[in-house]
């Protein structure tokens, strides 16, 4: 059983998803956390993240661990290096690479293939499990998802917002797993809403397609 949860940077996916997962006894997936490896093996191998030939074999070569909040490459504790400012950036970059992100949605679909699972991304409902029954797309005002990143990380908001549009832009634009509402998805707008309204709505909904 997987409860997609798709949008943009910032909507509260994480928050709502891990929320949600634990609420459901669920496992909460992180795609993000996959795109950012793949942009910190990019940024410490010194390669251009616009350039695919330097890129995908990193991503089809990435040795990533999932553990709770623990993110690891090989051995390497990595939780805190993929959300660095640099590498947030990179991470937008590599992610729109078709080899990159066929490389990643491979190894999502293996995992949510068992078991019961929240997936938090941008493409969950659209591509990487169109199957799931139930899809939820988080949204929120640019401004507000832009003062939550900045509250989070101490970064002012004005720099983070003009950060954030660009990340927008790109996931939106982007030719494969493009940004995107699934046909059948809940739209949330989370602006004004706390984390615990939103979890409690979605669980709500979750009930009632007898999912939980
Ligand atoms: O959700 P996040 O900020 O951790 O995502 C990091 C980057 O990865 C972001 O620029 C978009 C990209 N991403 C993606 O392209 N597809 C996903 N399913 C998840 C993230």
């Amino acid at each position: 059983m997987v409860i997609a949860i798709d949008g943009p940077a910032g909507a509260g996916k994480s928050t709502v998803a891990r929320a949600l997962a634990e609420r459901l006894g669920a496992t909460y997936l992180d795609s993000g956390a996959m795109y950012r490896s793949v942009a910190l093996l990019t940024v410490r191998a010194g390669a251009d993240p616009d350039d695919p030939a330097a890129v995908v074999p990193l991503a089809e070569g990435l040795d990533i661990g999932m553990a709770g909040r623990t993110i690891t490459i090989g051995a390497e504790d990595v939780s805190a290096a993929i959300r660095t400012p640099e590498v947030t950036a990179a991470a937008s970059r590599v992610s729109v690479h078709r080899g990159v992100r066929e490389a990643m949605v491979q190894r999502q679909r293996e995992l949510l293939s068992d078991g019961a699972w929240v997936a938090e991304g941008r493409d969950i409902g659209t591509v990487v499990y169109p199957e799931a029954p139930l899809k939820v797309f988080l949204t929120a005002s640019p401004e507000e998802r832009a003062r939550r990143r900045a509250a989070e990380s101490g970064e002012e908001a004005e720099a983070v917002l003009a950060a954030q549009r660009e990340r927008d832009a790109r996931d939106i634009e982007r030719e494969h797993g493009a940004l995107a509402p699934a046909a059948d998805s809940v739209e949330v707008d989370t602006t004004g809403l706390g984390i615990d309204e939103v979890v409690e709505a979605i669980a709500e909904i979750a009930s009632a397609r007898g999912l939980s």
